[in-house]
């Protein structure tokens, strides 16, 4: 039995205890941000609000501390959206914390100062290089985690032996972990399939769909062996595997869809989504300014046209 604790009480954090529960281990959960995610989980019968279940009864909930950081756990589970990341490095900076660190959240940072993208293990890392830190990707929703529908995800440490470690420490029989040296791959895959997500979303029939599915993989192999992953990795669970998921039925795709219709972002979110977060969005805001500076934009046509799409507010034209 390992003690772990869950940073992030939203949908995947909350999904996630459940089969580390199962799996014998005591799990605490903790939530830095949210009221309603704190009220939920401190609740009696631990009803979640976004995952419509109620949490098990072993599973522990604590108010978010920098003493809770520092209370010895096996590992550390980090399930926090891409806007967490900068609070949660603060608040991890002055700890060195040795415990191993696990990363659900998917995303890319734009570092503005030395004109370069980190991916978010890295961007952790560079408060405190001595970290860690593992990633846990792949298609993954987390209502049907916490439903029990059979989930493959994958791990990826430079260390595979961790790895497989932590892997031990959370699969179950509907759980089911793959595993991988290449941790920047990984990461990449797994952020930039939610812009290609909406680029298929903008397919207006299943027949143009499939063909923006294959050039979406063509350009997110050019950019994760661009930004020093393997392009192999792009057909695994975190690269081809998300990318279905997220472009069958996720809010990314659902966003593509309306701007295939010929909406602008802006008249599509207030008219159709204005309470969800779209992170294939967020991310082209993030990581645009290096995209359309440093990559030829010949190799990625689709993204370069939905960035521009998105930042000028114009129709997009696939
Ligand atoms: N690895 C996987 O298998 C997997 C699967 C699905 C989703 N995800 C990723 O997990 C992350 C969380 O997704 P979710 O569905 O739980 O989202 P959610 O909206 O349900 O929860 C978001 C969490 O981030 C916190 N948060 C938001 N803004 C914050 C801020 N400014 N400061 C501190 N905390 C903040 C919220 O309080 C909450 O705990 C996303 O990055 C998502 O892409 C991972």
């Amino acid at each position: 039995m390992k003690k772990i604790l869950v940073i992030g009480g939203g949908a995947m954090g909350s999904a996630f205890t459940i089969p580390c529960i199962e799996n014998n281990n005591k799990v605490t959960i903790t939530e830095p941000y949210s009221k309603t995610f704190i009220r939920d989980l401190s609740s009696k019968n631990k009803f979640h609000s976004s995952l419509k279940i109620n949490l098990s009864k072993k599973l522990k909930f604590k108010d978010f501390s920098l003493g809770l950081l520092q209370e010895k756990f096996d590992l550390i589970v980090i399930a926090l959206s891409l806007s967490g990341i900068d609070f949660i490095g603060e608040k991890l900076k002055e700890l060195k914390i040795k415990t191993p660190m696990l990363v659900l959240t998917k995303g890319l940072k734009y570092e503005k100062k030395n004109n370069k993208i980190l991916t978010i293990s890295e961007q952790l890392k560079k408060n405190y290089k001595g970290m860690n830190i593992s990633v846990l990707k792949g298609p993954c929703l987390a209502k049907e985690l916490a439903r029990k529908n059979q989930t493959s995800v994958i791990i990826a440490n430079k260390n595979i032996k961790i790895a497989k470690q932590i892997g031990k420490q959370i699969s179950t029989s509907y759980y089911l972990i793959d595993f991988s040296k290449d941790i920047l791959g990984v990461e990449v895959c797994s952020s930039i399939k939610n812009i290609y997500s909406m680029i298929i979303g903008a397919g207006q029939s299943l027949n143009m769909s499939s063909s923006l599915f294959q050039k979406s993989i063509i350009e997110m192999q050019y950019l994760t062996k661009y930004f020093k992953g393997k392009e192999s990795t792009t057909l695994g669970l975190a690269g081809v595997g998300d990318l279905y998921v997220s472009a069958a039925g996720g809010r990314n795709s659902k966003m593509g869809s309306y701007l295939g219709k010929g909406f602008t972002f802006k008249k599509a979110k207030k008219k159709f989504m204005p309470n969800d977060t779209i992170e294939g969005e967020q991310l082209v805001r993030e990581i645009a300014p290096f995209i359309l500076k440093k990559i030829n934009k010949k190799r990625i046509p689709l993204m370069i046209k939905l960035i521009n799409a998105i930042l000028k507010n114009k129709k997009l034209n696939i």
